[in-house]
């Protein structure tokens, strides 16, 4: 009972069609080339997150990216993007201060950086700015559990929703989001069991990120799929590639070959004699 099109662009009401039908498939996207090779594997959303601060940037956590970095990134992606519908992650301090601000900023996912969607963190607190973008006519898609601009607030980066009260604390957040008109809801670092519970009891699809089978759709940190990030093994991270090892590789072949004079060959070299012929 597949619902999510095949080669056309994934949009927002056809994801939120797939709830209960078709399992959707999210990863980060943060450039054109790996936006590209995604988008024709079948990824269903590309999220332009404000992880890129660390996976790209080498930074402790997601607090400095800035709207400017992100919405560069996410035209880049939105280049990319053919099938795959390109959601922005509102950076820290983009739409807490003043919803009318949290309205621009979104407004600039859409017009300079091309995607369909932005994502807030947050809950019920966050609900004005949430209410704000959405009267813009800005699709948003909310996310709650760990949510990793509050990790000082949080103590860490820890899973969250284990006891009875705060459990209660993020179901509510994950109703209000849904009765505020998000159409769809990240669920990270959470129970399973909550998890499960929340994606029965919101009519919008739940992607889940160290959440459990139960949800609508599954999101991953791109680098830690492709095995970029091999310091870090957090528990619900599947590796599907080690591009860490393949890429020292063939850098030290490159280091060697150049070392020993093998490249370039005259065959990767001009000659003044042949006709002219372009270089790209
Ligand atoms: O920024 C990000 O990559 C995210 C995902 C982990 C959901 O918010």
């Amino acid at each position: 009972m597949a619902s999510l099109p095949e080669t056309s662009p994934v949009s927002v009401p056809a994801l939120l069609a797939a709830k209960g039908r078709q399992r959707i498939a999210m990863l980060t996207a943060y450039d054109f080339p790996t936006a590209a090779l995604l988008d024709a594997a079948g990824i269903d959303v590309l999220l332009v997150g404000d992880s890129l601060e660390m996976a790209v940037y080498g930074a402790e956590s997601t607090l400095s990216a800035t709207m400017d970095t992100m919405v560069r990134h996410a035209r880049a992606v939105s280049r990319a993007a053919k099938r795959a519908i390109v959601v922005g992650d509102m950076p820290f301090l983009s739409y807490q201060a003043e919803p009318a601000e949290a309205v621009r900023n979104a407004g600039r996912f859409l017009s300079e950086g091309g995607c369909a969607a932005v994502k807030v963190e947050g809950g019920r607190r966050v609900l004005p700015a949430v209410e704000a973008i959405l009267a813009a006519d800005i699709p948003v898609m909310g996310h709650v559990g760990l949510t990793p601009q509050s990790y000082r607030k949080l103590g860490g980066f820890k899973v969250q929703g284990r006891d009875a009260d705060s459990a209660r604390e993020i179901s509510e957040d994950a109703k209000a989001l849904a009765d505020a008109g998000c159409f769809a809801l990240v669920l990270e670092c959470v129970p399973s069991s909550l998890a499960a519970e929340i994606t029965r009891s919101i009519p919008i699809p739940t992607i889940g990120i160290g959440a459990g089978a139960a949800c609508d759709g599954q999101v991953l940190v791109f680098h830690d799929v492709v095995g970029l990030t091999p310091d870090l093994r957090p528990k619900f991270v599947r590796r599907y590639a080690d591009l860490s090892s393949a890429i020292t590789e063939a850098a030290r072949s490159f280091v060697k070959d150049v070392r020993t004079g093998d490249y370039p060959s005259a065959e990767e070299s001009f000659s003044d004699k042949a006709p002219l012929r372009r270089v790209y």
